[in-house]
């Protein structure tokens, strides 16, 4: 009798085989662009130790306060997280391996990422993120190119609809000055505040002014602007940015209330928002974050970065219809009978020394099947040639050469190959058919 099943966790998804091609193309045009910006990869750990996002996220954020996924380590008692993020991780792990010794670095990763957030659409427990960090660089050259990397994967995978906001956080007194302010203003109207804005009032204001309540909007329009409480340097870095941007020619819109949901940002802070995926409309994330290393224990120095969410990214090119041309195997060998089979896997393992996509027959009960049964599969598989051995071709030590679809003369076109030349004759094939 069968076991009940055990399903997956919720919000948890599996990326399964008809979507990989997609997964595959956009980390393929995501590794070349990196390539391209002069980044270099860099892996951490799932876990690390939760001070880590409580240091570097802020405690009065909510990923913090509510989202991580903490235990205690069996061991030792320590408290661990997975990660909800990659950029403690990578200033953590930079850190520790001294890696700015010899100068700024421009770092990437790749990896999924944790949130106890409500699972809808575009908002997972698991997702993944690409992200990347530039760190020791001061000025808005690097924000610029930064997001003018993000831009070119997102034309290069062929979006073009999505839309940059940009604001700026400015440096720890000028929020200091604005927070005081604004919480005098909010404080005159708590009656009006919700229970969410009520929490923030006294730790992260800010945050007030990002709220989706509608009933709040008028209230947060008339609060005191950010804007106009920073000073001449950080005017100077966003005015610097901006005219960089446009330089570039790359669109943006300024949003005096992106704050985002982490505390380690000042100056630059930007955000890419689609309509087309709902309320999880943002795609990618990012900004400067000056202070973080050094609160995390390593020597002072600038940095920015940027996170994307590819479960967005895919969602999104999957709703403009971008996807990947299907890459089929190259051969399918059929065979007929015990020499047959292993005569074929050898040739197999041949044509594969020759750089070929092969598919080697097999079956639920061991057997082979018949060999129109064998033909169907070699169609449905997508190779543009099938190899085909039974016991004739064991007798003559030779191969059946057929092609699927067009190439090698019309499709449908058989011709018996030697053994020993089937690699030469599949390669020729090919060659032709491309000419
Ligand atoms: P973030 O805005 O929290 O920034 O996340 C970046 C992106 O990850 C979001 O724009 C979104 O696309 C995706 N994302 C976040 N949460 C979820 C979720 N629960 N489900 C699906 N996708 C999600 C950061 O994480 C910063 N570390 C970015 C950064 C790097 N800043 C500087 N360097």
């Amino acid at each position: 009798m069968s076991q009940e099943k055990i399903a997956g966790i919720r919000g948890m998804n599996d990326m399964l085989p008809a979507e990989a091609p997609l997964w595959e193309h956009v980390e393929q045009v995501a590794r070349s662009m990196l390539r391209a910006y002069g980044y270099q990869q860099i892996r951490t750990p799932i876990v690390e130790n939760t001070q880590l996002f409580k240091r570097g996220i802020g405690e009065v954020t909510d990923i913090v306060e509510k989202e991580m996924y903490s235990f205690e380590d069996r061991l030792n008692g320590e408290q661990l997280t997975l990660r909800p993020e990659g950029t403690a991780a990578a200033v953590r792990s930079a850190i520790e391996h001294n890696l700015l010794y010899d100068g700024p670095k421009r770092l990437w990763y790749i990896g999924p990422m944790f949130r106890h957030e409500r699972p809808q659409r575009g908002r997972y427990h698991q997702f993944y993120q690409l992200g990347v960090e530039a760190l020791g660089f001061a000025g808005p050259d690097a924000d610029a190119e930064i997001i003018l990397m993000c831009h070119r994967l997102f034309t290069d995978l062929g979006l073009i609809g999505l839309k940059l906001e940009i604001n700026s956080l400015g440096q720890a007194e000028e929020r200091a000055a604005h927070r005081k302010d604004l919480i005098a203003y909010l404080e005159q109207h708590t009656d009006k505040l919700d229970e969410d804005a009520r929490r923030r009032l006294h730790t992260n204001p800010l945050r007030v002014l990002d709220t989706k309540n509608l009933a709040l909007q008028d209230l947060v329009s008339a609060a005191p602007r950010l804007a106009d409480y920073l000073g001449e340097e950080s005017r100077a870095h966003f005015e610097g940015l901006q005219s960089l941007l446009k330089a570039n020619n790359i669109p943006y819109k300024i949003n005096h209330r992106l704050v985002r949901g982490l505390d380690y940002y000042n100056l630059t802070v930007f955000e890419w928002v689609t309509d087309k995926l709902g309320a999880q409309g943002t795609v990618a994330g990012g900004g400067r974050y000056d202070p973080l290393i050094a609160q995390i224990g390593g020597k002072s120095a600038p940095a920015c970065g940027l996170a994307m969410g590819l479960e967005r990214l895919i969602e999104l090119l999957k709703e403009e219809n971008l996807l990947p041309e299907e890459e089929g195997c190259d051969v399918y060998m059929v065979h007929q009978g015990e020499a047959a089979r292993a005569q074929a896997l050898i040739l197999a393992e041949r044509l594969r020394d020759a750089g070929l996509n092969v598919i080697f027959h097999s079956t639920a009960d061991g057997g082979s099947g018949s060999f129109k049964s064998q033909m169907k599969k070699a169609d449905a598989s997508g190779a543009a040639y099938a190899v085909i051995i039974g016991e004739d071709e064991i007798a003559a030590s030779a191969a059946q050469l057929k092609s699927l679809r067009g190439g090698e003369g019309a499709e449908g076109q058989q011709r018996s190959v030697p053994a020993d030349q089937l690699v030469e004759a599949v390669i020729d094939a090919f060659v032709s058919a491309s000419e």
